[in-house]
């Protein structure tokens, strides 16, 4: 399987880590990574890290992972001529896991001001799948029209909202719970968490 994946600045640093780890020893593939500076910014704060380069981001999300099944090619979210930029370079899907307004708003208004959101326009008009994990609250009205809007489009909006009746132990869970989830819209298999089977 070949995505591209886009990190972007909004906060939840940890869907991304979580998704990118899982990744690495589920599926197997190549993916095209791309990561904003928000993003970065973003990872900092949470992690209490002082990273500076999307190379150093890659290394300390994959620390410690396991048997390793899937690379990552990482793109500079200014490099419009990157392979993602185009139609006829062949991915599967793209996720942005986590996604931030600004660059929901530019994808629902085809602005590809960035790499990130020139491959999300990439998707929608090649018709392949597209996922948007959004983190923000509350929501205003013009974000709630945008994800609408990309709803319609065909877009999958599932929100960074992971559930609690699976009994979380940890932000690690919360994680794995939101990364199931990506995974289940993929069709990736994977055992992240217990689906549910029902209270009787
Ligand atoms: C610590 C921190 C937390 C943020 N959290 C969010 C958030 O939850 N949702 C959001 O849409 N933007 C959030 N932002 C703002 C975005 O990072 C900002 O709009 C940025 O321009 C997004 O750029 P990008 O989409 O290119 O990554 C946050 C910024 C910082 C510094």
């Amino acid at each position: 399987m070949n995505l591209i994946i886009g990190i972007s600045g909004a906060s939840g640093a940890l869907y991304g880590k979580s998704f990118l780890k899982h990744l690495v020893t589920h599926q197997p593939g190549a993916s095209a990574l791309i990561i904003s500076d928000a993003a970065l910014k973003v990872y900092n704060q949470e992690y209490g890290t002082k990273i500076t380069s999307r190379e150093e981001y890659l290394e300390q999300v994959l620390e410690q992972t396991g048997n390793t099944v899937h690379s990552f090619t990482l793109y500079h979210p200014s490099d419009y001529a990157a392979r993602p930029a185009s139609g006829s370079a062949r991915y599967d899907a793209m996720v942005i896991v986590p996604c931030s307004m600004k660059t929901l708003a530019g994808i629902r208004h085809g602005l590809a001001s960035s790499l990130m959101e020139r491959a999300a326009d990439v998707c929608l008009k090649e018709k392949r799948p597209l996922i948007l994990v959004p983190r923000e609250t509350p929501f205003n009205e013009f974000q709630l029209e945008n994800m609408h809007a990309l709803s319609r489009a065909g877009v999958v909006i599932a929100p960074a909202s992971p559930g609690f009746y699976q009994h979380p132990r940890n932000l690690e869970d919360l994680g794995r719970f939101m990364t199931g989830r990506i995974f289940n819209l993929l069709k990736i298999e994977h055992s992240l968490f217990q689906p549910w089977e029902g209270l009787s």
